[in-house]
């Protein structure tokens, strides 16, 4: 459908040129005084300039104009000239509830699919493998999430991909903590017969056994005792550091370690994000790019591209433009170590590969701002991605706790991502059980609904590059800016609607035969009506800005603009039914009118939650 934006302006455009002035005056924005009028041009005041005129004189006759055209006569109730030049105009109820009646019979509530079907890289989530999730990784996953589904609905192929991090130090880490723990393990005992280089020469059993020698608990006390050692000892860093080497050039025994751990960790990884909601078309990692980087390295280094400077091979990325010198891409170290900036461009060959997307999307922390910028630039240089191809990094900024220092445990470490859902969780179950309308059963089970929704909403309504304050308080509270007041209007909707449901079931056969018919079945067949009230109109004027809404979202990348629509939303329908007996109604056409449109609040609010990624409970 269109948007009514742009059909409202298609008509003040004819309007400019019906009165002899160029088409493009005719640009139409919400109004900024909504207690004047519910649209303007201002379009007059630019065209005085070019024409030489008065602007409240253009504006008089495009007002004038405007409500010449039939067309433009039905669309609006009122059309204004205002001093100095300003366009004032009002929609007609009529129109309005007829474009409420388009959005409700497509299929999307009126959003077009303007995707068409381009495939668009989204690399979000980014965990460490046998690393625990922490709060640190929670901003990519939501966002990422979110953006995947509005680029979905809109029509576009959106790939995620959760880009693990599993072929870094933690890997020797945890292969030389094993082997302190449990030096009985096949695997260290391969060790001498290992040839010169690092690799093994060797036939190592093909280790196929399900069987890992570690569980999810085990992993997650090794890693952080092995980090630890590593401070401290050097010559256990230095044991760490060759044991990733020899991984990494492939010596069996540490890929069957390698996969053990991926096992454990992966399950475990799908669990939790799992648990919010997050989910992924490709679970790739670091790894998977490896077999790219020998070709990519002699490519690079044939084509004069990349050179060797102090021991290290570079791709020099600065550009005369850029406001501060950036400094060449390492795409290997001195002691030959593959590299992150490596790894992505490795995944970058294996992505065009396997989608040639026309967009990638990266959304990680904004500290790593100059790696893409680097990886970005050698990939289009070396010509790995076409010139059109959009590559855009996201940048989150960072959850802080209430001191505005990045956010921490009690106890000053790093918060578990399950420990954090936990406690909103908690603090949502409380603030249901204080009124005490449920048992403790289904309080639990809404109370992980909405604390998720808690979570998500606090993040996502945040700008995604500004750094925000995470407060259970605030972020679980039933009003205000929040999720669960969201939530809430949905529930109080559903509620409605039953009631009017049952009432509606309720009546008596007969009744429902002669002219009850009129009360069930004209709901969902009958029209809109127009609106009755300023409230009413409000209401409905925010719906109709759905489509635009979700378009903008997604074009400018801004999860916050659909929150902001919704809480307005929320807002809009709070007033109408403050203002509106809606079950109370004696006058069964106008009722089923209320109920409708409450329904479509409904319908436009539940869609953009899942866009959001999260969902209403029954009750709450
Ligand atoms: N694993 C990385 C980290 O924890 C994030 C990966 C982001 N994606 C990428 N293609 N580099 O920082």
């Amino acid at each position: 459908m269109k948007k009514i934006l742009d059909l409202i302006a298609e008509q003040m455009r004819a309007a400019f040129e019906d009165c002899g002035y160029a088409a493009d005056y005719g640009k139409v924005t919400l109004s900024n005084r909504p207690d004047l009028c519910e649209y303007q041009c201002n379009g007059a005041m630019a065209a005085a300039k070019a024409y030489h005129k008065k602007p409240i004189d253009i504006a008089n006759d495009v007002a004038a104009a405007l409500k010449n055209r039939a067309a433009g006569n039905t669309m609006a109730a009122s059309v204004e000239a205002v001093m100095p030049g300003f366009i004032n105009l009002k929609l007609s109820g009529e129109y309005l509830a007829a474009y409420l009646d388009g959005m409700r019979s497509e299929d999307k509530l009126g959003v077009e699919e303007c995707g068409g079907g381009a495939t668009v890289i989204v690399d979000y989530g980014g965990a460490n493998v046998a690393k625990p999730l922490h709060v640190g990784h929670l901003r990519t996953a939501i966002i990422g999430e979110c953006i995947k589904r509005m680029g979905n609905y809109l029509g576009y192929r959106m790939v995620g991909d959760v880009h693990l991090g599993d072929w870094g130090l933690q890997m020797g880490l945890i292969i030389e903590e094993l082997r302190d723990r449990k030096p009985e393990l096949p695997y260290f005992h391969y060790e001498d017969k290992r040839s010169a280089d690092g690799t093994c020469a060797e036939d190592f059993p093909e280790d196929d056994s399900e069987e890992a020698p570690f569980t999810i608990s085990e992993l997650e006390e090794i890693y952080p005792a092995a980090s630890a050692k590593a401070k401290e000892d050097e010559s256990f860093k230095a044991r760490a550091q060759e044991a990733t080497f020899r991984l990494q050039n492939g010596y069996p025994p540490y890929r069957a370690i390698w996969r053990h751990i991926m096992n454990v960790s992966l399950a475990d990884l799908k669990k939790n994000y799992g648990s919010l909601n997050v989910t992924f078309d490709l679970w790739k990692g670091e790894s998977d790019a490896q077999p790219y980087i020998p070709g990519l390295i002699e490519d690079l280094t044939k084509r004069g591209l990349a050179y060797e400077s102090e021991g290290a091979l570079v791709v020099d990325i600065a550009r005369p433009d850029d406001p501060k010198e950036l400094p060449p891409c390492i795409i290997r170290k001195s002691d030959g170590a593959a590299l992150y900036a490596t790894s992505d461009l490795g995944t970058i060959l294996e992505r065009e590969r396997d989608y040639a997307p026309s967009e990638y999307i990266y959304i990680t922390d904004k500290r790593q701002e100059l790696h893409f910028i680097q990886v970005f630039r050698v990939a289009k240089k070396a010509g790995y991605v076409k010139p059109e191809t959009k590559m855009t990094h996201m940048m989150c900024g960072t959850m802080n706790g209430k001191d505005g220092k990045p956010f921490k445990t009690r106890a000053g470490g790093v918060m578990r991502l399950e420990n954090l859902i936990r406690e909103i969780d908690e603090a949502v179950y409380d603030r249901i059980m204080e009124n005490r309308t449920m048992d403790e059963e289904e309080a639990g089970e809404a109370s992980r609904i909405i604390g998720l929704a808690a979570l998500k909403y606090g993040d996502l309504s945040n700008q995604v590059s500004k750094d925000y304050v995470f407060d259970v308080d605030r972020f679980t509270s039933f009003e205000g800016n929040t999720g669960p007041y969201i939530l809430y209007t949905i529930v109080r909707i559903k509620s409605i609607l039953s009631k009017y449901e049952q009432s509606v079931a309720g009546a008596s056969l007969a009744m429902k035969y002669e002219q009850g018919q009129a009360a069930c079945g004209s709901e969902a067949g009958g029209k809109m009506r127009p609106a009755q009230s300023a409230e009413e109109k409000a209401l409905m004027l925010k719906l109709s800005a759905y489509n635009d809404v979700v378009e903008t979202a997604f074009a400018e990348k801004a999860p916050h603009r659909l929150c902001q629509f919704i809480y307005e939303l929320s807002d809009a329908f709070g007033s109408f039914y403050n203002t509106t007996m809606i079950l109370k109604e004696e006058d069964e056409e106008k009722k089923a009118g209320y109920i409708r449109l409450i329904r479509l609040v409904k319908d436009v609010l539940e869609s953009c939650i899942d866009l959001l990624g999260f969902e209403a409970p029954e009750r709450m």
